[in-house]
């Protein structure tokens, strides 16, 4: 099939790649023109694993391009919208890129009249599939369908090869066969419903497992005080099949453009509608304490921290990603240079993105040189180089043996051992 997915950046793109694997004709369309043209070149604007030796592939093939121009996209019969839908000043989603490239949609139908069918797979409150149907669709020859995307950071395109399920919201019988056609040989369940259960499966799903991080979160306070720990509570809940494992780990908090940006939508949309929902309001504010009360825990050790080098590893909200829109690292760089601290950061990928926001902070190559003459080293995100490091070395070269594990991924044994004082999330 003709497919064209509008916006290529972390959904867009790993959509484009994905629906070329599985063998469509797809044209990427971007505003952004040097976008376009690293990817014409084959490099990829965002760092994901896999996505860009994947890309260079497909286009080889010649079965991906990309534009600027939605005119490129005249003989697609589906077009996908992944464009940004980011958190507005009052805390709903801002739709004006949605908005504008439905728009862009309406004028190229028009001027190149065939079937198609517009696909929404940004996030966007409940009802707004109706409203663009409302503006678009036709019946006959445009249809509008919600179709939410479930990707993960850092894993996406293996999340796009083989997702945890298809959603396809749609009100007429044609864009639904239009949608298993494009999703013939995926194998995952599908749920086929109206758009709007569509839009809420994607807001309920991320808000639900922002409640399981911060209710782990909030419970690892207690945990400190109980001088417990949360990693083994964690398991043993996490073997209940009621439960399962994922999401139940404690740490610094949540990040990235999704949980933060979707609860608050979500929010919204309840207050807008008169019903409130008091626990996800909570699971907000947890997530906003948690890495204040974190920080807490260093000025437990460290009650001076004004002048003392403190190393921070990672700088992503979570590991595999360049993205910290959201990131915890950005607010604990905000308390550590509240308390006069001098910052050392190491991040493999996001350290040119955090230093467009705070060139005071001094940024190294390594770890290792990261902690080198600090007084004590935080574990921000969990990065593989930022876990497995050679203590004894780490132990020799920091002015004070200090570890502040905020994704309890360090090996507490084994460092308290090496002598380290450690402090995790929860843990004792
Ligand atoms: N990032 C994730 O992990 C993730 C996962 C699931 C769902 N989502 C949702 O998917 C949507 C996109 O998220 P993202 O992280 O990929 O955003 P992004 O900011 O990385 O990418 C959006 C892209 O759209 C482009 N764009 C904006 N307006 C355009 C227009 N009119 N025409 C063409 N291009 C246009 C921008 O230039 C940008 O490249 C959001 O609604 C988000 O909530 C994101």
């Amino acid at each position: 099939m003709k497919v064209a997915v509008i916006g290529t950046g972390y959904v867009g793109l790993t959509t484009a790649v994905s629906l070329a694997m599985y063998g469509h004709e797809v044209v990427g369309i971007d505003l952004v023109e040097a976008k376009i043209a690293m990817l014409k070149q084959g490099l990829s604007p965002i760092y994901e694993p896999g996505l860009e030796k994947a890309l260079v592939q497909v286009l080889q093939q010649g079965i991906l391009t990309f534009s600027t121009d939605l005119k490129d996209a005249k003989d697609s019969e589906v077009l996908f919208v992944c464009v940004g839908t980011p958190e507005a000043t009052d805390g709903t989603a801002d739709l004006s890129y949605l908005l504008a490239s439905i728009s862009d949609i309406g004028v190229l139908h028009n001027n190149n009249p065939m079937v198609r069918t517009a696909v929404i797979k940004s996030t966007v409150p409940v009802g707004t599939g109706d409203r663009v149907a409302a503006l678009l669709e036709d019946g006959q020859s445009l249809f509008v369908v919600s179709n939410p995307e479930f990707l993960r950071e850092g894993n996406a395109l293996a999340d796009a090869l083989k997702p945890s399920r298809i959603v396809i919201g749609a009100n007429h019988q044609a864009a639904r066969a239009v949608m298993e056609r494009l999703y013939e040989g995926v194998a995952a369940p599908r749920v086929i419903t109206t758009r709007a259960n569509a839009e809420l499966i994607k807001y309920a799903s991320n808000a639900f497992l922002a409640t399981r991080i911060s209710f782990m979160n909030e419970l690892s306070r207690l945990s400190t005080v109980l001088g417990t720990d949360i990693l083994t509570v964690a398991q043993g809940m996490g073997l209940d099949s009621r439960i399962g494992p994922e999401f139940l780990r404690a740490g610094v908090g949540y990040g990235g453009s999704c949980f933060p940006k979707d609860t608050i939508a979500l929010l919204q949309l309840a207050q807008e509608k008169g019903v409130s929902l008091s626990l996800l309001d909570k699971v907000r504010e947890v997530n906003r304490s948690q890495p204040v009360w974190f920080m807490q825990q260093v000025r437990k050790h460290i009650p001076e921290l004004k002048d003392k080098q403190i190393a921070l590893l990672g700088l992503a909200f979570k590991p595999d990603t360049d993205d910290i829109r959201e990131a915890p690292s950005l607010t604990i760089i905000e308390e550590l240079k509240k308390s006069g601290a001098e910052i050392r950061a190491y991040d493999p990928i996001a350290a040119p993105a955090v230093q467009k926001l705070h060139p005071e902070v001094t940024y190294f190559d390594t770890p290792e040189e990261a902690c080198k003459g600090a007084h004590a080293a935080l574990l921000i995100t969990e990065w593989k180089e930022c876990i497995q490091l050679p203590w004894s070395v780490i132990h020799a070269n920091m002015a004070q043996p200090a570890l502040f594990d905020g994704r309890n991924a360090w090996p507490m044994n084994e460092v308290r051992e090496a002598g380290f004082h450690y402090t995790g999330v929860g843990r004792s």
